[in-house]
């Protein structure tokens, strides 16, 4: 008969995926685990209490006022919210996904003993574990987690591109997703990588190795090419406060196994899984407003979205990763143009916010964000009233208004009957 994980003490959970994988899916994983041993990642602090400020992708009210403009109702009748970090790493991710969504049940895998280990004293410093309804921190790899029940959420940040084979790692991923459940992806860009490849390349052909010997090495190459020299120029420009500890720099100039995308391979890879693409996590890179103006910017904007993606893919050779949300099923969002509708549905704040409550605040990607003071007193009205319909909420005539326009700067998130139709 299994033990239910939560009679279990942390320290036997968090090894039960070594006793029970002995063969690992991936030819990749004895390498590329022992070179987290020796480097896990992220090097970020432990500290107690509760991680600094938030990162809203990894909260998921704040995913689903992004993606689909709102939450279904049917979503809401199955709780508890399951959620995966897989390649969880040194815990920051996980951390963050525990804080931001209270209740929910967490399971965080990596195949790193050494980065689980940062994780599971970084999760117990923080109080992690005491927001959800449980906590698992494994170490397992994400390609055998089949005996798992699916996921509303899977977050995996800079891991897929570490297996030999990422399609048969998304593949995996896709199967532990909810019908309407979301994956959240980074994984490196070609482009903006290309003299971190060059000095990859560098450093292996001078046989530097991926240990201490190659940190030695790989510091030393920045000090002595010469001054103007372009790899030298970019890593100082661009790398230099990232790579501050050794486990970042290792992470990015030693590692032994990984693979890079333009964005057609990128959408290639996609296809072949048979999910869904679901948007940018960061839509404003991708918006040539950033780099064009005037004429050539009314041309780009009347390219199909893939084509102004391709677009700004060339006009910004920096761009040194994609991430991005993918769906088990196609995304249709929510529409709420009509104010029947929209006044009968109930709604949160967004919960990523500095300053709360004020009329001067800080939003989801800490851009200033002024209320009026009407907007303000709608918000507040909607946190301190759950499950309340706007309509019976606020009797304004122009409650809807303000409503959408709160709604369009994702500072509030409706709760939608009749599910994601539009
Ligand atoms: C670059 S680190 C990213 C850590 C974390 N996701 C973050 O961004 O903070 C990659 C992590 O993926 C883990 N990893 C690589 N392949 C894996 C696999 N097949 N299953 C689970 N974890 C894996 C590594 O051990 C490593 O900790």
């Amino acid at each position: 008969m299994a033990i239910p994980h939560e009679m279990l003490p942390p320290a036997f959970i968090s090894r039960i995926g070594e006793l029970m994988s002995t063969q690992p899916s991936d030819v990749a994983t004895p390498v590329v685990s022992d070179f987290y041993d020796r480097f896990p990642y992220p090097a970020d602090p432990l500290q107690d209490g509760p991680p600094p400020g938030y990162n809203w992708r990894w909260c998921h009210d704040s995913v689903l006022a992004v993606v689909r403009g709102g939450v279904g109702t049917q979503d809401l009748d199955q709780p508890p919210l399951r959620i995966l970090d897989a390649g969880c790493g040194t815990g920051v991710s996980t951390d963050y996904l525990c804080h931001l969504n209270p209740g929910a049940e967490v399971l965080a895998v990596d195949i790193s003993a050494g980065a689980l280990d940062v994780a599971i004293e970084r999760l117990r410093r923080s109080g992690g574990a005491d927001q959800v309804r449980s906590l698992r921190q494994e170490q397992r790899s994400l390609l055998d987690l089949q005996e798992e029940n699916c996921f509303n959420y899977i977050n995996s940040v800079g891991v897929l591109h570490h297996l030999r084979d990422p399609l048969a790692g998304l593949k995996a991923l896709g199967k532990l997703l909810a019908p309407r459940g979301l994956l959240h992806l980074f994984l490196y860009a070609e482009a903006g990588r290309w003299e971190i490849h060059r000095t990859q390349k560098a450093l292996e052909l001078l046989e530097a190795g991926t240990g201490s010997e190659g940190l030695k090495l790989g510091r030393a190459l920045f000090s002595e090419l010469p001054e103007m020299n372009r790899l030298r120029r970019s890593h100082e420009q661009r790398w230099t406060l990232d790579t501050q500890a050794d486990a970042n720099f290792a992470d990015m100039y030693l590692h032994p196994q990984e693979t890079s995308y333009d964005l057609e391979s990128l959408m290639t890879l996609i296809h072949s899984s048979g999910l869904h693409f679901a948007g940018f996590s960061n839509p404003s890179v991708w918006n040539p407003a950033r780099l064009l103006k005037g004429e050539l910017l009314l041309r780009a904007k009347a390219l199909t979205p893939s084509a102004q993606w391709a677009l700004v893919e060339q006009l910004d050779p920096e761009i040194s990763h994609f991430e991005f949300f993918l769906s088990a099923e196609p995304i249709r969002p929510f529409c709420w143009d009509d104010d029947e509708r929209l006044l009968g549905a109930s709604a949160r704040r967004q919960p990523c916010l500095w300053g709360w409550p004020s009329t001067s605040l800080l939003g989801p990607d800490l851009e200033p964000q002024v209320l009026t003071e009407e907007a303000f007193e709608l918000l507040s009205l909607v946190e301190n009233n759950p499950g309340v319909k706007l309509g019976s909420l606020h009797s304004a005539e122009n409650t809807a208004s303000i409503a959408r326009d709160l709604l369009q700067r994702k500072l509030l998130l409706l709760e939608g009957s009749g599910g994601d139709e539009c």
